[in-house]
């Protein structure tokens, strides 16, 4: 009922408003979910899961890949970036031993609350902290900047990095510097499993022909956006600027990479296109 409401108001209402209202919904929601003792304990409200993007299953899959495709093993220290509401950390908590360590930052106060009142203290190997980095569809009030943001840990912190559906909220400058600060936090041989909307040949080409699942601008540089007004709703970008930041982080990219379906792609291995950067030993 909530979502309906919220797409009857669309075409009428600013998007900082909607963004006000859906801020108001979580908090109701949250509040709701607490006096009717209706969420299961392990999964967020509804209204949470639907703020970070729907799916909740997308998270069994992707600990998967982390296992299969970077060797995640149970004793590692793991990053988190963009944690939302714990899609990735939940079923991690299966996963991660005691000798294993999980950090996740995000920039939504009320994705970090959760995860932290829900997760931390049965699992005390994992904790959340709150950026307070500026991002027109999350935080329209934020103050740092993305491309300015100092990733809250020292060199050499973490065998194993992650951003789901992440780089799809970012700017040019804030994925290039992202990309830097993981260079300087992983741990020499550590490995970094990312998802984009890369931009080649082919998902341009299909973008034209009117495939692409969501509707994205023509190309402004080096990206595409679904939407002008709130550019990080939906951020497409260049793979060769994507290859050319991860080399001057010092990060390689392990090819082939996994392409996705976003753009219409048939067949896909995921939704958005999988890249994997080790830092070399
Ligand atoms: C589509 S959600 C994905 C959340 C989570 N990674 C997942 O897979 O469920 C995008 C997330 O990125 C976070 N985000 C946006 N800009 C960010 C930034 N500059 N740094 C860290 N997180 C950011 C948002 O707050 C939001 O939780």
């Amino acid at each position: 009922m909530m979502r309906s409401l919220t797409t009857a108001v669309r075409p009428i209402v600013p998007r900082s408003l909607r963004r006000g209202a859906r801020d108001l919904l979580n908090r109701f929601g949250i509040w709701w979910d607490r006096a009717t003792g209706r969420s299961e304990p392990g999964q967020p409200p509804e209204e949470l899961i639907q703020g970070t993007g729907g799916a909740w299953w997308v998270g069994d899959n992707y600990l998967r890949h982390f296992r299969e495709l970077c060797g995640l093993r149970a004793d590692e220290t793991v990053l988190d970036v963009g944690c939302g509401v714990g899609r990735m950390a939940v079923p991690l908590t299966e996963y991660l031993g005691p000798a294993g360590r999980y950090e996740g930052f995000d920039i939504v106060p009320a994705n970090v609350r959760w995860c932290r009142r829900a997760i931390t203290p049965r699992w005390p190997n994992f904790r959340f902290r709150h950026a307070d980095i500026f991002n027109r569809e999350y935080n329209p009030l934020g103050r740092v900047r993305e491309h300015q943001y100092r990733f809250p840990y020292a060199d050499h912190t973490f065998d194993f990095a992650f951003l789901t559906s992440v780089f799809t909220h970012l700017m040019p400058p804030g994925t290039a510097h992202y990309l830097v600060e993981l260079g300087r936090v992983l741990k020499p041989g550590g490995r970094c499993l990312a998802t984009f909307n890369l931009l080649t040949d082919e998902s341009d080409a299909l973008i034209e022909a009117g495939k692409c699942k969501h509707v994205m601008q023509p190309r402004d540089g080096v990206i595409r956006v679904h939407s002008r007004e709130v550019p990080e709703a939906c951020v497409a970008i260049d793979e060769g600027f994507v290859a050319e930041a991860a080399e001057k982080a010092g990060l390689t990219i392990d090819r082939p990479i996994r392409y996705g379906s976003w753009c219409g792609r048939e067949p896909a291995f995921e939704f958005q296109d999988v890249v994997i950067f080790r830092k070399p030993a």
